[in-house]
């Protein structure tokens, strides 16, 4: 079994024709990936990184994970962006729904901290950890992003206060640069065990790091099926596999007809709840990589059928700037059949004995019909259940295609200037030391 992915339903929107003529240029982007000859060839350490991960890199991840898992009931997660949304994803992707309700816990709860700058957020955290033994995973490549920094300086201090400054040091773990960076520093200083992130892998890359595998083997999932999921991956979208059969180039070059066409948003959509994170991980992805000279696709994300009582009104009659992206499971993990019910007050009784997961899959079905028929071209991708294997497939797909149609957007996908923009006027607001020209400036403009 592998995930599918069907094109089917863009052609009333694209011409095939159009998407074959694509198919020699989505090749050739792949094969500059493998050559490194492209934009932002410094970034490429994801290409390989399945196929490169040895069973001793995993050991030792995994090794780490159970000293976490024997001392802590709670493991914070520090980080933002790249740095925290693909071990999230996963993590989300195959916990049960209600996980942290549950009593005697084979796994530590993950929680995260630092992905956002909210101060009853962070106060909230503390109050919540301060009658459980917890332990901190404190990931930032650049090792100087403030949001993640503030958060470790705050927990850093609840857990040293808590269980003292030696015990708080085994129960702390930085991912970051191999050489730079406050947090590099910090690390070597406090002896915290450190993993590297390799120099080139950019942030949202880096699921398949220790990155992603650190806390994804905490939260007591198999990453090594995953990284075997991502290899099979690895291999079946290699440039000498046939446009036919490369999932990645297909569609790579199927988003980049359609927004030729005028379809300037993509919106991911999901018939599992489960799945929520994993579009915030997607729209990083794409996001972060297509969104810069004042080009690419808009990435937005919905739950269905949640969101078909809200935005599906938007979707079925709003301005025609939008295609879908529909990712579907195709077997639950569990059963839960209709029941029988006398009176059939509420006239279900006609779904009697069949899946809930039949009434989704129907719900599915038609609203891809209605969505077509409304004007919105639609992909389906199917991956065959939620698992580590699955997903790990998953996940080297979308970053495969990626760089794919970044390079036929011709944009370079593994830079992100735009995002320093921000920082610099907080800087310059906060009045940071070497920022203090600019603090001058900005304050005029207030
Ligand atoms: O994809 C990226 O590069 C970004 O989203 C980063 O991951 C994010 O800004 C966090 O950066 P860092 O890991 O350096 O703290």
């Amino acid at each position: 079994k592998v995930i599918s992915l069907n094109v089917d339903k863009v052609f009333s929107f694209v011409n095939k024709s159009d998407i074959q003529a694509g198919a020699a240029l989505a090749k050739q982007y792949n094969e500059t990936l493998h050559k490194g000859s492209g934009k932002g060839s410094d970034f490429l350490g994801w290409l390989n990184l399945p196929s490169s991960i040895t069973d001793a890199d995993l050991k030792d991840i995994a090794d780490t994970a159970q000293v976490l898992r024997s001392k802590c009931e709670v493991v914070v997660v520090v980080g933002i962006g790249g740095s925290y949304l693909g071990a999230k994803s996963v993590i989300e992707a195959l916990s049960n729904s209600f996980d942290w309700l549950q009593k005697d816990r084979k796994n530590p709860v993950i929680v995260y901290a630092g992905q956002n700058i909210g101060e009853d957020y962070v106060s909230e955290l503390i109050a919540y950890l301060a009658d459980k033994s917890f332990g901190i995973i404190n990931i930032s490549k650049s090792g100087t992003t403030t949001e993640p920094a503030l958060s470790f300086r705050i927990l850093k201090g609840e857990l040293e206060r808590k269980v003292g400054k030696e015990e708080a040091k085994s129960r702390i773990v930085a991912i970051t640069d191999a050489a730079r960076g406050a947090l590099h520093t910090l690390a070597r200083k406090e002896g915290y065990k450190m993993y590297v992130i390799p120099d080139n892998v950019g942030g949202r890359f880096s699921v398949l790091t220790p990155v992603g595998l650190l806390p994804i083997a905490v939260a007591g999932f198999d990453i090594q099926k995953l990284v075997q999921g991502a290899a099979f991956m690895e291999k079946n979208t290699a440039p000498d596999v046939p446009f036919e059969k490369n999932l990645a180039e297909q569609y790579a070059v199927t988003r980049n007809e359609l927004y030729k066409k005028g379809k300037k948003i993509e919106i991911l959509a999901n018939f599992n709840p489960k799945l929520h994170f994993f579009a915030e991980w997607w729209k990083q992805l794409y996001g972060e990589s297509e969104g810069k000279e004042n080009k690419g696709i808009f990435n937005a994300a919905v739950d269905f059928t949640t969101d078909l009582h809200s935005m599906g009104q938007w979707i079925q009659e709003g301005e025609r700037s939008i295609f879908e992206t529909v990712l579907s499971v195709a077997n639950p993990a569990n059963t839960v059949l209709v029941p029988k019910d006398e009176e059939d007050l509420d006239g279900l009784n006609f779904l009697v004995g069949k899946r809930v997961d039949f009434v989704n899959k129907m719900a599915e079905l038609g609203t891809q019909l209605a969505h077509v028929d409304g004007g919105v071209p639609n992909i389906k991708i199917e991956i065959p259940e939620l698992s580590e294997y699955y997903l790990g497939q998953l996940i080297y797909f979308f970053e495969k295609a990626c760089g794919i149609s970044g390079y036929i957007l011709g944009v370079n996908p593994f830079d992100q200037p735009g995002v320093e923009a921000y920082k610099k006027n907080m800087f310059a607001l906060l009045n940071k030391p070497g920022f203090e020209k600019d603090h001058e400036e900005i304050q005029k403009r207030l």
